[in-house]
């Protein structure tokens, strides 16, 4: 058993941020499920969003994610998160990020559904930049202590302690050591879940591997309510190339010019789907838009075209799209990029307050495993890396300011294998994997019908019979607890899917096309 005050799960923007903010005071462990750096937040490319000119203004940055939102904000929630922005980017810069400027001031770049230029970025590597600086200021703090290779498998709670009190309370997790195979019980007063998305659950994602809803099925499983759920958002340009699956191209190449055209035509067909806002639309409405043409026209893929702009321009402003392209055989200076959409982010999840507190004593959650109430029916771009740094503070603030009220750890029982064998077909676990992301993708995607979400409902059924037989027979490994959660988090999809009878935001089904007047929250509770 390992003890520390507070104990993180996830080493990206949110429990990195969390930890920092904790360590002068506290002993901090943080779990990452393989190397630290293999989360979303090294992968995100346009940048953050902050109100940084003197032209721009947080309420015009609060109505475009609400706008963005489709009204399913919370607008408090909205707006703490705006006007703690610039602080935040602030914070970054003094840890080392360099964020790209143009003479004395940061450059801002643009993004769909937002107003102005206000997204500050390191090139087109924004999250690399920012998870090395994170990394190496945790590395360097004596009080925190990372630990790769832990992979999660549940909650401690109330019910795994010695003498069950009854209380409710999160203690900390049980984690399998990749190296070791051995599960281990990691304790703490607070335990705050940062442990990323489910994009996985799709069979195009643009997300990473380990993106399997992990936290949002513990949580779930230890009894906290969950929201949103059926909000999963689908980038519209993600590369299409038989070769490389997961490539996102930038909302930014849009946000600097680029356009979508369809190949078959030539025609640069936002024009029928938002005639004002063209390519900078919100995604849900380019995405449907490139779905929608896609079907018509029997493509594989759209063009997203920014060769009329100077090449050097382009080179200076996506140096790490370009060099992935070409090496792929692409010049975007002078060619169209093909590209389709293809899921990209968690907006539903953990229900957490302002404070990152969730339905669990003792638990907090922070970044794309939570539901906050910023992102509403659709997250406004670069508004989640920023989500990440403010509730990251926020739940490291309330641990440190309740910090008395949080009762010691009680002693807790270890891990029980006694009864489980190790499996004798790894195949199963496979096989599920596929089926779940492939039925997910054709029956839960951009344009539902109650009849595919009923199907996906159906699979879900059968296949969670089968897994959690599996799981009550052998030991775990890394691969069946994230076929678990991939599950688990599909039924949370498909069920809040099921629950919204309208078209909202990224939720959009033929049989219910239009949307109620009053906006309201999907939750599930256990
Ligand atoms: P992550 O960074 O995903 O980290 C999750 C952590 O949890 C990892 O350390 C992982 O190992 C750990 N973990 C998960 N499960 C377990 C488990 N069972 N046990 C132990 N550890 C576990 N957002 C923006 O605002 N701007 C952008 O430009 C942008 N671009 C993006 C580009 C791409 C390609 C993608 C995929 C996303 C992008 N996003 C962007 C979204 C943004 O990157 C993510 O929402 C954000 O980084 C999430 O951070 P996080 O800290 O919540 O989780
Ligand atoms: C992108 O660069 O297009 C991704 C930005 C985001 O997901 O916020």
């Amino acid at each position: 058993m390992t003890s520390a005050d507070v104990l993180i799960v996830g080493s990206g923007a949110a429990g990195l941020t969390a930890a920092l903010n904790l360590a002068d005071r506290f002993k901090v462990t943080v779990l990452a499920k393989g190397a630290l750096n293999e989360g979303s937040t090294a992968w995100a490319q346009g940048g953050i969003a902050a109100v940084l000119e003197p032209g721009d203004t947080f309420d015009n940055h609060v109505e475009d994610t609400m706008v963005a939102g489709a009204g399913l904000n919370d607008r408090e929630i909205v707006e703490f998160v705006v006007e703690n922005a610039p602080a935040a980017i602030e914070r970054l810069q003094k840890l080392g990020v360099p964020f790209a400027q143009e003479g004395n001031a940061l450059h801002l770049t643009r993004e769909g559904g937002h107003s102005h230029r206000r997204i500050v970025h390191v090139d087109d590597a924004t999250g690399w930049a920012v998870q090395e600086a994170l990394q190496r200021a945790a590395e360097a703090h004596p009080n925190i202590t990372l630990v790769p290779d832990q992979v999660a498998i549940d909650l401690a709670t109330s019910r795994h302690e010695e003498r069950y009190s009854g209380a409710g309370n999160v203690w900390g997790v049980y984690a399998v050591d990749r190296k070791s195979e051995k599960v281990h019980l990691y304790t703490a007063r607070a335990t705050i879940l940062a442990t990323g998305g489910a994009g996985r659950t799709y069979l195009f994602s643009t997300a990473p591997r380990g993106a399997t809803g992990d936290g949002i099925a513990m949580a779930w499983r230890a009894g906290a309510r969950v929201s949103n759920m059926e909000m999963m958002q689908f980038h519209p340009t993600c590369l299409y190339n038989l070769e490389v699956k997961n490539f996102l191209i930038t909302e930014a190449v849009r946000g600097e010019g680029g356009r979508l055209v369809n190949p078959q035509t030539g025609k640069r067909f936002m024009t029928y789907y938002d005639s004002e806002r063209l390519e900078l639309a919100p995604r849900d409405v380019v995405a449907r838009a490139i779905d929608a043409e896609i079907k018509r026209y029997g493509l594989d893929y759209v063009h997203l075209d920014i060769s009329h702009q100077p090449a050097d321009f382009v080179r200076g402003h996506f140096p790490n799209i370009y060099d992935k392209l070409i090496g792929l055989g692409i010049d975007m200076t002078t060619q169209p990029i093909p590209v389709v959409p293809a899921q990209h982010y968690t907006c539903g999840g953990i229900i957490v307050d302002r404070d990152g507190r969730t339905d669990l004593p003792g638990l907090y959650a922070a970044g794309e495993c939570t539901e906050s109430g910023l992102h509403g029916a659709n997250r406004l771009a670069s508004n989640s890396l920023l989500e990440c740094f403010v509730f990251g503070e926020a739940a490291a603030q309330h641990i440190a300011a309740h910090w008395e009220a949080l009762p010691p750890v009680p002693p807790i029982r270890p891990w029980d294998e006694s009864r489980v064998t190790d499996s004798d077909e790894e195949v199963v676990i496979k096989q599920n994997w596929t089926e779940i992301r492939r039925f997910m993708w054709n029956y839960v995607g951009i344009v539902r019908t109650t009849k595919r979400l009923e199907r996906a409902q159906h699979r879900i059924k059968m296949l969670t019979a089968e897994v959690e037989d599996y799981y009550g027979h052998f030991r775990v490994t890394p691969d069946l607890i994230e076929l678990r959660n991939l599950l688990q988090t599909a039924d949370l999809i498909v069920r809040s899917a099921l629950h919204r009878h309208e078209s909202r935001g990224l939720h959009y089904t033929l049989d219910w096309p239009e949307t109620l007047e009053t906006p309201l929250d999907t939750v599930l509770v256990p």
